[in-house]
């Protein structure tokens, strides 16, 4: 399916929707006379170069040249196909979409797949209320968990029989085949279907949209493995996903910054204490596609690990991962023997965010470590340190940060700040540009009269008048002027004028920086016109000196051989471009 196909919803839905209401769910805009400027979340961005016009419907970095309109940016921030954007700002605008259409069978799939996972969190749920779930009901609160966090989670109680979600999941018309695709059923070798959670609390886990994509399960005493999880299927993939992002990205996206923790009731922990702004990395170590997840949401993250050896290991390599992905870790460092979970229901809400508010930075952070690794009192001790340390600050850039570094290393080892900055000797420095200075692409005329058409519509006609389609050299300009010349004359033009030619290699793109674009000195109509009849000027200039250009060769060679006489058109021609030219220069 293509965005043509849902040409008509597509404008419906950027009609109803503004654009800068739905930007801001994400990230924060800051108004900037009529249009609004932000943090770009699709790049290391320090200023805000990401640029939003409310009257256009178009977002726009002038950093990394992302750009398009409200669905490009829902597809590249959710990471959604079209059809799921369409579908998501469907469903915000109220729209109606005929879904048939688009109805794949792959994509069928994966809807029942989540639907038979969301009906097997509701039983679960239910039954974890029911005279079957006491054990499991009483194991949770006797942790400490409010009704209303186990509420807003969902989570659940799957009792001991073998077949109380198949005969319920079948009883509800679901295929067989999806039932064990979903996840939520095994099938043994003689075909038959049994319960995957038996026994077990269960935790529904949802991707960041909220559809319900796979679950844990949670023993209720030491008698087998802690916890089981649903495999992978077509809609689950562990390492891509993050476990409460859905209920927290709000808050995230205020704080700029995310609390990281490894378990299921960490983070439940952290929410009943209000501390919403975090998410758990679903027991795996944490992966680079979970980092680039989170980036989209903040740019700082709190790893919030235990302090045992493996925690340190899971937060050293946390660090590294968050900072390839851009995003600024620190380490909040717990007593041993302590996690999140257990920290909060002991000392309750503020210890804790003392603890998140003292995290260590990423040098502080392997300062604590080696300092506790090493005996700083003798110089064999002082020297791994300090080598350890320094290995750090040798992969850093900002030549601020590692000034500032290398004064706290030198206090802390009481070693000279110039031994360190000998060690430094030799390494490639590769320094960041730090300032972000917008540069315009924009320098034909041809690019500069879609300039002022952007802004002024009402020149299109004139534009119309005296340039014609294959005047025009660069296709995809060719293409822009094509569309805005089969536009009926209006006072505006918007995102919705383009919707249908989203799939157009590169082409929204270039109509996003020309739109964009805030070089333009005109402030009225009829400064508008004058500066477009200059360029229009300029264009038939243009194209008059290559003309010349070209006739200078074929006269200059035709009169050496002496084949072309002084009445040749080609010449008279030439003598006219020349006289034209010479005249104006
Ligand atoms: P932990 O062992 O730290 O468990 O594993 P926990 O979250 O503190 O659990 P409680 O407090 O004892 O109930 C951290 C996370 O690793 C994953 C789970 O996501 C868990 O929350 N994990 C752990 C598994 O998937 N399987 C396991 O057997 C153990
Ligand atoms: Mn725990």
């Amino acid at each position: 399916m293509t965005p043509n196909d849902f040409k008509d919803q597509t404008e419906e839905v950027l009609k109803k929707l503004r654009i800068e209401d739905v930007v801001s769910e994400y990230i924060q805009l800051r108004k900037v006379g009529r249009r609004f400027a932000a943090v770009c979340p699709f790049h290391n961005d320090k200023d805000p170069s990401l640029s939003v016009n409310p009257d256009k419907g178009f977002w726009h970095c002038f950093g990394c040249g992302a750009g398009g309109n409200l669905f490009s940016f829902i597809m590249k921030i959710e990471n959604m196909t079209f059809t799921d954007a369409l579908n998501y700002l469907a469903g915000k605008a109220g729209v109606t979409i005929e879904l048939d259409a688009q109805k794949s069978a792959d994509y069928r799939l994966r809807e029942d797949l989540k639907s038979a996972i969301r009906e097997s969190a509701v039983f679960y749920h239910e039954r974890l209320f029911s005279s079957s779930g006491k054990d499991a009901l009483e194991y949770l609160r006797k942790r400490g968990l409010s009704d209303s966090s186990i509420r807003r989670f969902g989570l659940g109680y799957a009792p001991s029989g073998r077949t109380n979600l198949c005969h319920f999941l079948e009883s509800k018309g679901f295929d067989p085949e999806h039932l064990f695709k979903s996840g939520m059923v095994s099938r043994w070798e003689d075909g038959s279907l049994s319960d995957y959670f038996r026994n077990r609390i269960t935790i529904p886990i949802l991707d960041h949209m909220g559809r319900f994509i796979a679950m844990g399960g949670r023993i209720l005493d030491d008698s087998g493995p802690k916890y089981i999880n649903s495999p992978e299927t077509p809609v689950y993939r562990k390492s891509d996903h993050l476990f409460g992002l859905n209920l927290t990205k709000q808050a995230i996206v205020k704080a700029d910054s995310a609390v990281l923790v490894e378990g299921y009731f960490d983070l439940i922990a952290l929410w009943q204490y209000g501390i919403t702004n975090a998410v758990a990395s679903l027991g795996t170590s944490l992966t680079s596609s979970q980092a680039h997840l989170l980036r989209k949401f903040c740019g700082n993250a709190v790893l919030a690990y235990d302090a045992d050896g493996a925690g340190r290991i899971a937060a050293g390599k946390g660090l590294d991962i968050f900072q390839s992905a851009g995003i600024a870790p620190k380490v909040a460092v717990l007593e041993a023997g302590n996690d999140p979970d257990s920290f909060l229901h002991q000392k309750g809400a503020g210890p804790m965010i003392a603890i998140i508010e003292n995290s260590l930075d990423i040098i502080d952070y392997h300062i604590s470590v080696q300092r506790e690794l090493n005996d700083l009192s003798t110089p064999a001790g002082k020297s791994v340190f300090v080598k350890e340390v320094m290995a750090v600050i040798a992969k850093m850039k900002d030549p601020v940060i590692i000034a500032e570094y290398i004064k706290r290393i030198s206090e802390e080892a009481d070693v000279s700040e110039t031994v360190l900055r000998s060690m430094l000797k030799g390494r490639p420095y590769g320094y960041d540009s730090p300032v972000f200075q917008p540069k315009s692409k924009i320098s034909t005329p041809e690019e500069k009269i879609l300039e002022v058409i952007f802004q002024y519509p009402m020149v299109i006609a004139r534009v119309g008048e005296s340039l014609s389609l294959a005047d025009i050299g660069d296709e995809r300009l060719r293409r822009i002027y094509e569309i805005l010349f089969s536009i009926a004359p209006k006072e505006e033009i918007s995102a919705e004028d383009f919707s249908g030619y989203a799939n157009e290699e590169g082409l929204i793109n270039k109509i996003m920086e020309l739109v964009m674009s805030e070089n333009l000195q005109v402030t009225s109509e009829v400064a508008a016109c004058e500066l477009v009849d200059e360029l229009l000027l300029k264009i038939r200039d243009n194209k008059m000196l290559s003309r010349l250009q070209e006739l200078k060769k074929e006269v200059e060679a035709a009169l050496l051989k002496n084949d072309m006489g002084h009445d040749d058109e080609r010449f008279i021609e030439y003598q006219r471009l020349y006289q034209y030219f010479k005249g104006r220069k």
